[in-house]
């Protein structure tokens, strides 16, 4: 595997790949990589000639300090991780390489998504996003990129600003992947507590939930039903729950047959923020 720290040297590199007419299949990350990122690593390579990984821990992206001072870093494993799905370009620059002294995002505009859930819980979160994988995109100039359906609406968003930017990428949505007991994985959970890891799979058992209720329930109702739920679970505080639709992301008050619905959530197990969300069958 190649390793590159900056973007002058990845980029002479990708040249030769492109003058030879291969295609780059990219998977921007944080690192701290788990079974979730391998599969994306996996997906990229049988689509394209070459995959490069990137690891970087976006600064601008996070809203609470603490979580970025504590956010896993573990690039020795990831290496390791990477070298044994045959990944051929990894990507780990430092942050004054991408944002030289400057840290700080652009204002971008999603159309409205990015005022959606995780939108209204952590300010600037979008902006920060946004502008770390533009710039990403403009370094690796990938024909596809790959993200996960955790971050569901960060996929969205992507989308979004790849067609309102006209950005020749492809983007490619992949499913979650869960620990055994259901625990969507993510590189966060090795800070859950013992006693926060094994409740946390409570979280996907009531969105599971939801899936069967959505059928002869209204999202009110379905909505105050896992209220009641996590208030009888003191080890999780739930910070929102929402079914919307897929494409604009807004909360559904009625379902419409032509138009596809998830529920998302986000839930406190201690410190450790969790996300989640499942397709729902209308
Ligand atoms: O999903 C992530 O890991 C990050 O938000 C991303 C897309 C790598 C941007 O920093």
């Amino acid at each position: 595997m190649k390793f590159f720290t900056e973007k002058d040297t990845l980029q002479k590199y990708l040249a030769t790949i492109k003058l030879a007419n291969k295609t780059i299949g990219f998977v921007p990350t944080m690192g701290a990589l788990h079974k979730g990122h391998l599969s994306l690593i996996e997906k990229a390579k049988e689509k394209n000639d070459v995959v490069v990984v990137s690891i970087f821990v976006n600064p601008t992206q996070f809203d609470n300090v603490e979580d970025l001072k504590k956010y896993p870093k573990t690039l020795k494993n990831d290496t390791k991780l990477l070298e044994s799905v045959s990944c051929d370009v990894l990507f780990h620059p430092s942050v004054a390489e991408i944002y030289d002294t400057n840290i700080i995002s652009k204002k971008f505009n999603f159309d409205g998504l990015e005022h959606q859930m995780e939108g209204k819980f952590r300010e600037g979160h979008f902006d920060g996003v946004g502008t770390i994988v533009k710039t990403l995109f403009e370094i690796v100039k990938p024909d596809k990129a790959y993200f996960g359906q955790k971050d569901f609406q960060q996929l969205q968003i992507i989308k979004k600003m790849v067609k309102k930017n006209q950005i020749p990428v492809k983007i490619k949505g992949c499913p979650i992947f869960r620990e055994k007991d259901g625990l969507a994985m993510s590189s966060r959970n090795v800070r859950l507590t013992e006693e926060h890891r094994k409740i946390a799979p409570f979280i996907f058992k009531t969105l599971k939930k939801v899936r069967k209720k959505f059928g002869t329930k209204s999202a009110s109702e379905i909505n105050e039903w896992v209220q009641n739920q996590f208030k009888k679970q003191p080890l999780l505080e739930l910070e929102y729950f929402t079914i919307a639709e897929e494409k604009t992301l807004e909360t559904a008050e009625t379902k419409e047959s032509n138009k596809n619905y998830r529920a998302f959530i986000a839930v406190f197990a201690g410190k450790i923020r969790l996300i989640d969300n499942i397709r729902l069958r209308n």
